[in-house]
């Protein structure tokens, strides 16, 4: 991955995205800024930003110390004893010199630094300041650095690097894209076999396709299981239970996202898709008849536009479906 200037990587929740970015660049010079925890945040600002920016610059300045001397050279920044400090006023640094120094830094080492910003998405909600003009500033200047974005809300994450949009910085600059699926049923299984196998924890080769049967290839569920398993031992019910559980957590995401969208009107819609998939046309008859009221087609199109650039849903040829196997179960019975 780190052979791209930039790479996106996407796919739903608990598919392995992380894992994935981590494992591939392990063994390269690495700072990785998880951006998830702005989720909740109705904005963010650039100063807010510096701060994940300069937690990740102390955890690898922990580790090569040499990093130091290079960052003594941007403007706003100090070195505290063995902390990377900001200042905070009109002085802070800019981005694209800590990335200049990061890049010399890498230069003088024969390596290339991999950024990663996981959920990346989220900084779609800065205001007041972009982080794309470094990007693209760094993508054809700075030889010697590489940037990993990653994220669950497919569309948004292309959304907030605009890579449709001419008059985007990013406009026209190349991009690797990986797009994580659930594993097939084969893996799956075999995924399964193997974790049990190696915890010397015999089950029957139905448990095993029940369990993919209902939770699908996604590898976040499937391991969850099979930790389930390895601590409890296995139970006629175990499976079930982790789908009960798993349905929790599913519901608890989605209705944060009703909530902060503050329409009801997409439960009812999760729940026209339920687990068979809906066209366009049942969807708004089904909207209709809950609602008792007319739904304008660009209506209908926003609604299902935030929800595919959420990633709850997905449009596949003419249909629209719930990727994740656990809400596409609990699609029916949700209760926000
Ligand atoms: N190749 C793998 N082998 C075993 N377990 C894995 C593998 N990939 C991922 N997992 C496990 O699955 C879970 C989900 O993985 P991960 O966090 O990488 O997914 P993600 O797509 O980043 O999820 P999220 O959308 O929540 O950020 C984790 O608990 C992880 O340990
Ligand atoms: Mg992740």
């Amino acid at each position: 991955m780190a052979s791209h200037a930039i790479t996106v990587v996407v796919g739903v929740r608990r598919v392995g995205k992380t894992s994935l970015v981590k494992a591939s660049t392990h063994d390269l010079p690495r700072i990785y800024l998880d951006v998830r925890k702005f989720e909740e945040s109705r904005y963010i600002t650039y100063g807010m930003f510096l701060e994940e920016l300069r937690k990740a610059l102390n955890v690898f300045a922990s580790m090569d110390r040499k990093i130091v001397e290079h960052l003594k050279a941007v403007k706003g920044l100090k070195i505290l004893g063995v902390e990377v400090e900001f200042s905070l006023d009109r002085s802070r640094p800019l981005l694209t010199s800590i990335l200049e120094s990061l890049d010399r830094w890498a230069g003088d080492r024969g390596e290339k630094l991999v950024i990663v910003i996981d959920e990346a998405q989220e900084l779609i909600r800065m205001r007041g300041y972009s982080i794309l003009p470094a990007i693209a500033y760094a993508y054809d200047n700075l030889r010697n650095i590489s940037f990993i974005f990653a994220g669950s809300k497919i569309g948004l994450l292309y959304r907030f690097l605009r890579v449709e949009d001419p008059s985007s910085p990013l406009y026209g600059r190349y991009m690797e894209r990986v797009e994580l699926k659930p594993l097939d049923k084969e893996k799956s299984m075999e995924f399964l076999r193997k974790g049990f196998e190696e915890h010397g924890i015999r089950v029957e080769e139905t448990f095993i396709e029940e369990a993919v049967e209902k939770l699908d290839g996604v590898i976040g569920w499937l391991s969850y299981l099979g930790l389930k398993v390895v601590s409890r031992g296995v139970s006629r019910t175990i499976i079930d239970d982790v789908v009960e559980e798993a349905s929790k957590i599913v519901a608890n995401e989605f209705c944060k996202f009703v909530d902060a969208m503050g329409s009801k009107r997409y439960v009812e819609i999760i729940r026209a898709i339920n687990r068979e998939g809906a066209t366009w046309s049942e969807i708004r008859r089904y909207l209709e008849i809950r609602l008792g009221t007319k739904i304008y087609d660009s209506e209908l199109a926003r609604l299902l536009r935030n929800l595919i650039d959420n990633g709850f849903i997905e449009k596949r040829d003419d249909l629209y479906i719930i990727p994740d196997p656990i809400l596409r179960q609990a699609s029916r019975n949700i209760l926000c």
